[in-house]
């Protein structure tokens, strides 16, 4: 038996909730692997979650819950998400779970004992957000905006630097080794730029995999998370290892370009260090905007996974995310380009088709499949373009464009459409002499139908198991195979299931209705995008402003926070109590300068906890060239005053 093809998509960040993008990668992914269950190949298709990390443990500790409670809850979201959309994963991996732990523990050993390992002293900008030392003095950071903070630590070392000529061999001998092209550029551009070692050990947070050996040090979330490819399908398990060896490597790895980087060139690095092969395959697709803005929470047009499965069927979804845009190109998510692309392609084209072949046979053949009669050149040449269809089709989906592939599928259902209309089995079934060519006419189109179905079944497997299901078979989408794409399949005399429409229209009007709240903003006219001002959904309301409290606050204390150059530990007195406050002002101000003076407190922030300190509120400063500015006050001010 030939390898099984392994599949993965990203292991998901727990401390949000599934949304387009996410969904978008793990349809990709799923599509991908029904394909091949449909060429016969054995499938391992690997989805999971990321759950370790400084970021996790404050969204937890802002929630006010343990981060036991808060992963085990969003890992629930994201598999139950997966099954409500149809995916069939094989493999669902939890950063969190102990197969993953000894996982991590054996890679890292593994490593080390290479001599790949040392430690070392690291210092730098880090964003919390991104889990990332970032370069340079900036205090955002350059992918995210957020705000970076000072730290330094020891750390453990991992050697990168003796893997740049290693890498650079290896991408000149596996050129597709990244999918599309200009991302293998962007990738080897970066790695002759020089690579610096990576410290993959933390000791400001303790979620997270302690090291072997000296457990004050904490995995790196990246170094952990990528080897979560590894401990899903048994790496570092006596009983999983004969698996493991029949799965590694993987053939494809499913990303966005937002995290190529560690997965081109630190995974095969660690990889080669471990004595590992590399994935065979990266292929990075391209990213998602919500009516031509980033997506987001705070501007209002952030669509979660669940409430695209609450607003359209799951072949809608998934017809849309993947026929939009070619893989690795950027695209633009509108419920309108939405409605627009089903109504036309599923409604129109494809249930049209379905529709009046079924209706026909229904009605002149008593509902059972007619005989072809023989074949005139029409049918010859539909014959010769469905078989054609089936190896563009096929070729596409090798290559991974499944955008293409769909296109290929649409060319054979409107030379169908064509087929019929110049055929004019209306005409036909007036005239008895004709009844043989009728069957004839209509037999080809049910047939060209069904194998459209079969070649749909990857992405839009319900409506194909309608279709298959009223064309008289009892084989679902899932259960159709290569030998099902060959012209003849249907059977003369089977009698045809109910007939029912499979792709109901979208109302424009009434689905806007019924998804207002949840739906986009709407796009806003040409002429107003290039006005200075904000545009007027991103103004606040006072009601939200009022949602803001902040009051004056005297400082009472204040002193330096151990092992950081930027945060200081304040008390604050605010009138009704005294708040412990977390400041990033350390650059600026001499804590011996601070007690006595008068601040702007926002107070009523969720806690966060900065390198294990709890911060309780939130001083206002002015981000200023040279560092923070403090806001404060001229005239006198009793403590505690609210600021509206
Ligand atoms: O990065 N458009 O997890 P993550 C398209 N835990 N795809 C998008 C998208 C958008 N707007 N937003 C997100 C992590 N994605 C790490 C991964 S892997 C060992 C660790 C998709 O929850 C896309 O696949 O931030 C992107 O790469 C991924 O979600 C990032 O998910
Ligand atoms: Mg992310």
């Amino acid at each position: 038996m030939s390898k099984p093809f392994y599949l993965t998509t990203p292991l998901y960040y727990v401390n949000d909730v599934p949304h387009v993008g996410h969904t978008y990668t793990t349809i990709i992914g799923d599509a991908i692997a029904r394909y091949h269950r449909l060429c016969g190949n054995a499938v391992c298709y690997l989805t999971g979650t990321d759950e370790h990390g400084q970021k996790i443990e404050r969204a937890a500790a802002a929630r006010g819950v343990s981060a036991e409670n808060l992963t085990d809850r969003n890992a629930e979201v994201f598999q139950q998400i997966w099954l409500r959309l149809g995916i069939g994963y094989d493999e669902f991996i939890r950063t969190t779970q102990p197969r993953h732990h000894r996982a991590v523990k054996a890679i890292y050993e593994r490593i080390r004992e290479a001599g790949f390992i040392y430690l070392g002293e690291y210092s730098g900008q880090y964003c919390v957000r991104c889990e990332l030392f970032v370069a340079g003095e900036g205090s955002a950071c350059p992918d995210c905006g957020s705000p970076t903070e000072f730290i330094t630590e020891q750390s453990y070392f991992f050697k990168l630097s003796a893997f740049q000529e290693k890498l650079l061999n290896f991408y000149r001998d596996n050129p597709t080794f990244v999918v599309p092209q200009t991302r293998m550029n962007e990738v080897i551009s970066f790695v002759k730029g020089g690579l610096k070692d990576l410290s993959i050990s933390r000791t400001s947070f303790r979620w997270g995999i302690p090291i072997p050996d000296d457990p004050d040090h904490i995995f790196y979330v990246w170094f952990d998370a990528l080897n979560g490819y590894l401990s899903g399908i048994g790496f570092g398990d006596e009983a999983g290892s004969q698996r493991f060896e029949q799965l590694w490597p993987a053939e494809v790895q499913l990303m966005g370009k937002d995290i190529l980087r560690f997965h081109a060139v630190y995974w095969p690095a660690f990889l080669m260090a471990a004595g590992l092969e590399p994935p065979r395959q990266l292929l990075v697709h391209g990213w998602w905007t919500i009516e031509g803005q980033k997506m987001s929470k705070s501007v209002g047009n952030f669509i979660t996974a669940e409430a695209l499965c609450e607003a359209l069927p799951n072949d809608y979804i998934r017809y849309f995310l993947l026929r939009e845009i070619p893989l690795g190109a950027d695209g633009n998510f509108s419920y309108e380009g939405l409605i627009g692309r089903i109504n036309s392609d599923l409604a129109n084209d494809l249930g049209n088709l379905c529709n009046r072949t079924l209706t026909m046979i229904d009605n002149y053949f008593e509902g059972r499949i007619p005989e072809s009669a023989g074949l005139e050149s029409r049918d010859e040449e539909l014959i010769r373009f469905t078989k054609e269809t089936v190896e563009l089709y096929r070729d596409s989906f090798d290559r991974l464009q499944l955008n293409k592939a769909l296109e290929n599928v649409w060319e054979l259902i409107s030379v169908c459409n064509k087929y019929i209309v110049a055929n004019e089995p209306w005409n036909l079934a007036k005239e008895p002499a004709k009844r043989e060519r009728l069957a004839s006419v209509l037999y080809n189109s049910a047939e060209a139908l069904r194998i459209a179905g079969v070649l749909l079944s990857p992405i839009v497997p319900d409506g194909v198991t309608a279709i298959l299901r009223q064309l008289g078979s009892d084989r679902t989408a899932e259960q159709q195979t290569l030998g099902d794409l060959n012209w003849g399949g249907l059977e003369p005399e089977t009698p045809l299931g109910t007939i029912e429409v499979i792709y109901p229209r979208l109302d424009k009007q009434e689905f806007l209705r019924r998804t207002a709240g949840e739906a986009p903003p709407q796009s806003q006219p040409q002429s107003s995008g290039q006005s200075n001002q904000p545009a007027p959904e991103e103004r606040i309301t006072i009601d939200d402003f009022a949602r803001v409290e902040m009051r004056v606050g005297k400082v009472l204390e204040a002193e330096r926070v151990p092992k950081s150059d930027k945060l200081l530990r304040l008390i604050v007195d605010i009138g009704s109590e005294k708040r412990q406050v977390v400041a990033g002002i350390a650059g600026a101000y001499d804590p011996a300068e601070l007690p006595g003076r008068l601040v702007v407190l926002v107070t009523n922030l969720k806690p966060a906890r900065l390198m294990g300190l709890e911060s309780n509120g939130m001083i206002v400063a002015a981000s200023g060239e040279g560092g923070p500015v403090l806001a404060t006050f001229t005239e006198p001010v009793r403590v505690g005053t609210r600021l509206t």
